[in-house]
């Protein structure tokens, strides 16, 4: 009988969450799902099997909305079948399009902004209670930013969020608009969050935020500070963040990860996003394509060996052949690991959506390739260096199909090797046997 009633309350009450976007997203959907489970929403894989489908949307590149309206429109058989089944938006197209985006796809139920997330358990039992179509999307400008980690499951590696919200205003970027102003956590939360991960056998921490290194304590610590103290105070084995901004990567930054390598990774994600001194000014990303250079060079001569990815944007309006090259160049000397680049694409409240001479489709397309191109002839030679080495690997997961481990260098090189189940969780020394681009594919090495 217990078992029966257990089931039909699970039935009655579950939630599915579906994510785009960057790595707040996919936290923030995790912070969903875990507030939602105390108001006893069971969390489900299937938006057939759930209550309550909430779409967390991501609102940087290309047709966002749109993406919102198909996904929607997926769920309207479900809908017709249950009537009782509740849909909601969060994320940044949710803050971005705020109560328009209720009137725009009548299917939806509630709409919650980024930072409405800790009022999700109101919102659903305002709607339990009969209240038709809610909006939640205030900015708390003024409160300080006060949240605990709420992750499930959180493994062997998870993320926890130092700063929210941007300050930069980069002239293609919606984010300033959709997160908000800047706000950093307490220092004593974070390392008192992270010490409870690493109680729940937590290895690994992604610390993260629009822009880590402008993260200030309540105390005056900054950035170098917290790394400082996450690797003093707490027993956590290995420490990476995203995303650091270039303009405020500096020597200390730089000192204090070469000091504490045993715990931070030497690994830098480095967004330089062009590679020309006059489309970075038209970006507003504060350096130029020297000063960047001229970081990087710091940072590699203070730390050996360690690696770097980058994000590129290709067809910035008015970007002509010549400064698309310089971006190619640019990558010849600051020998990224991986790229992530993407076509401009105009968005709202933004300057760069105004400027004049946007480039057509075709031509971002075409330089988008080019660039991949080019850059898979740098990541495959630069792999090659691995080849050979023995590279300490925390193992993440175990595929029982295969019998093969997974399992990421302190370079963020995911590594595949035989081995054990129960070696999850460890750090192994693994002898890289064979390089490709992406991957490395190893040999486990007996301690
Ligand atoms: N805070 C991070 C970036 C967050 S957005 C930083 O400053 O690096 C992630 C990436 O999306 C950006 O680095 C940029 O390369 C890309 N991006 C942002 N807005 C874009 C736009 N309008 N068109 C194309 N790519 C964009
Ligand atoms: Fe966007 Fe620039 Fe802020 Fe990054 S730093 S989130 S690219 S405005
Ligand atoms: Fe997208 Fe918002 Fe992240 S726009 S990239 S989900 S901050």
């Amino acid at each position: 009988m217990e078992v029966e009633n257990t089931e039909n309350k699970m039935v009655d009450k579950s939630v599915f969450v579906s994510t785009y976007g960057c790595q707040m997203n996919v936290n923030d959907s995790e912070r969903m799902y875990s507030l939602l489970e105390m108001s006893n929403y069971k969390p489900v894989n299937t938006p057939d099997q759930a209550s309550l489908i909430i779409i967390n949307s991501c609102s940087v590149r290309e047709k966002p909305v749109h993406k919102v309206h198909s996904e929607v429109g997926r769920y309207r058989k479900l809908k017709e079948k249950n009537p009782n089944l509740k849909i909601g938006v969060g994320g940044c197209v949710a803050q971005q399009e705020k109560k328009k985006l209720l009137k725009d796809v009548p299917l939806l139920d509630f709409v919650f902004g980024t930072d409405a997330i800790d009022e999700l358990p109101k919102i659903i039992s305002d709607l339990e209670q009969g209240d038709n179509k809610v909006v939640s999307t205030r900015f708390e400008h003024q409160k300080p930013y006060q949240i605990e980690t709420l992750v499930r499951n959180p493994g062997v590696a998870t993320f926890v969020n130092i700063t929210k919200g941007c300050d930069n205003f980069c002239t293609f970027c919606v984010v300033p608009f959709t997160r908000g102003r800047e706000r950093s956590r307490k220092l004593s939360e974070l390392i008192f969050d992270i010490n409870t991960l690493v109680k729940r056998g937590v290895k690994e921490v992604t610390l993260l935020g629009q822009n880590v290194n402008s993260y200030k304590s309540e105390c005056g610590v900054n950035f170098s500070g917290l790394l400082k103290a996450v690797s003093e105070d707490t027993d956590i084995e290995r420490i990476r963040y995203t995303t650091s901004h270039p303009k405020d990567f500096d020597q200390e930054l730089a000192d204090v990860m070469q000091k504490y390598r045993e715990k931070i990774c030497d690994y830098v994600h480095l967004p330089v996003q062009s590679g020309n001194s006059e489309v970075l000014q038209r970006m507003n990303r504060g350096y130029t394509r020297e000063e960047f250079i001229d970081k990087a060079i710091m940072i590699q001569e203070s730390i050996p060996g360690v690696s770097f990815s980058s994000d590129i944007i290709v067809g910035f309006p008015g970007e002509t052949e010549k400064q698309f090259e310089d971006t190619l160049s640019l990558m010849d000397v600051v020998k990224f690991e991986s790229v992530y680049a993407f076509k401009y694409s105009p968005r709202p409240f933004t300057k760069a959506a105004k400027f004049e001479e946007q480039l057509t489709e075709a031509e971002k397309s075409q330089r988008l390739h080019r660039l991949f191109e080019h850059h898979d002839q740098i990541a495959s030679q630069l792999c090659k260096k691995y080849e050979n080495q023995t590279l300490h690997v925390l193992v993440e997961e175990f595929n029982s199909k295969s019998r093969r481990l997974m399992g990421r260098s302190t370079q963020n090189k995911v590594v595949h090797f035989e081995g054990s189940e129960d070696l999850v969780g460890q750090t192994v020394p693994v002898k890289i046997i064979q390089a490709f681009a992406q991957t490395l594919r190893g040999e486990l090495q007996f301690q």
